[in-house]
């Protein structure tokens, strides 16, 4: 007799691994009761170093202002596409403005393009410096023509879901015994940007042919912080969760019970956003901290589509990729090695990932040898 878990033992396994999700009050983080602020560093550390991901209540995000926001960023997307593509700017990599569907690839075998349709900006002051050094991760936002209300309100949600993100990271510092502004210092000046998404409703004919509004990645910057989105039915109406089995999912990092890990549904409780590793904190961590694999399935019906944002922040392009004093042991050593520029990092990922072409590796490094070839001639 067959010793395979059925299926129903591992959707058992994974709702209750998916309980043990901690949720992190940001009030206990910035308590100087040292029993909540030991709590809310210990659910960082079990978050993060189990999960790749935490719950976080208490954050201080305007829900109406996040409201205010899908509406402006509906309005956006249903322009007719020639609207839209005076605001798509592959010259910048897609970094600010929007970016049309099946343009963006997850990094693993057979990824498939997200059917997804995007909107980039970038919500805090930019480094004038950096911005001369990297003019795509770096650009300028651009904004549809017209349209005051969508850049407000995208200003307003990316500022928030930012000071959301630092609070973590000095929560993170805590939770690991690092210098309490050791991970600002890092990020101060990076390129963070918030994306508004809309995946798009499956026809008919999509349905049950595997597409994904999000192949399965890792994000590659140091904190994704998500606040939560909105369904539409196919009239276009608000609804609910069309069927259990939308949405986002996670991969827990593997074990020997598991070796593949558990996928897990990341289901935020109410009034709470969602926070999770990308590959710079897993980095900087010696892989103490996960970045988070996450797929975002689509509706089994056609027609339903979906909003949501997201928040990115990233290490300053300057500053360099490798673990951390306290994380550099001869195997995280072996396992993130040769250290990087987090913007040659940028770089690479954006070309991995189809947003950026492959001429833009041609950057790095020195780019004068024709001086000496024409010296020579
Ligand atoms: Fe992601």
């Amino acid at each position: 007799m067959s010793s395979e878990p059925t299926a129903e033992t591992n959707a058992a396994i994974a709702a209750s691994l998916a309980a043990e999700i901690p949720i992190v009050d940001l009030a206990d983080l910035a308590s100087h009761d040292t029993v909540a602020n030991d709590r809310a560093a210990h659910g960082l550390r079990e978050g993060f170093g189990r999960f790749g991901l935490v719950y976080v209540r208490a954050h201080g995000i305007d829900p109406h202002a996040l409201d205010a926001f899908y509406d402006a960023f509906l309005g956006f997307t249903a322009q007719p596409e020639s609207e839209k593509q005076k605001v798509a700017r592959p010259d910048i990599w897609f970094q600010r403005g929007w970016t049309p569907p099946n343009t963006e690839r997850a990094i693993i075998a057979g990824g498939q393009p997200d059917f997804k349709e995007c909107y980039f900006a970038a919500p805090e002051p930019l480094d004038p410096l950096a911005r001369q050094q990297y003019p795509e991760i770096y650009a300028e936002n651009i904004w549809p023509e017209g349209d005051d209300a969508f850049r407000q309100r995208m200003l307003v949600i990316g500022h928030q879901l930012h000071r959301v993100g630092l609070a973590l990271l000095r929560g993170c510092a805590q939770a690991l015994g690092l210098a309490p502004y050791l991970f600002e210092e890092l990020v101060h000046g990076g390129p963070h940007v918030t994306r508004a998404l809309r995946y798009l409703p499956l026809t008919p004919d999509q349905l049950g042919t595997g597409i994904l509004w999000g192949e399965e990645h890792t994000d590659f910057n140091l904190l994704t912080l998500l606040p939560g989105g909105r369904f539409l039915d196919p009239q276009g109406k608000r609804c609910a969760r069309p069927d259990d089995q939308s949405g986002l999912y996670l991969r827990t990092r593997p074990s020997p019970e598991h070796p593949q890990g558990v996928m897990l549904r990341g289901f935020a409780p109410e009034g709470c956003l969602v926070a999770q590793v990308g590959q710079e904190l897993e980095i900087l961590t010696g892989g103490t901290f996960l970045a988070t694999p996450h797929v975002i399935k689509a509706p089994l019906t056609a027609g339903y589509e979906r909003l949501a944002t997201a928040h990115f922040i990233h290490v300053h392009a300057h500053k360099v990729l490798q673990p951390l004093e306290p994380f550099l042991t001869d195997a995280a050593v072996a396992a993130y090695s040769p250290p990087v520029l987090a913007g040659t990092y940028g770089t690479k990922t954006l070309v991995d990932i189809g947003l950026a072409g492959p001429s833009a590796l041609q950057q790095l490094g020195y780019r004068h040898y024709d001086r000496l070839e024409g010296l020579r001639r």
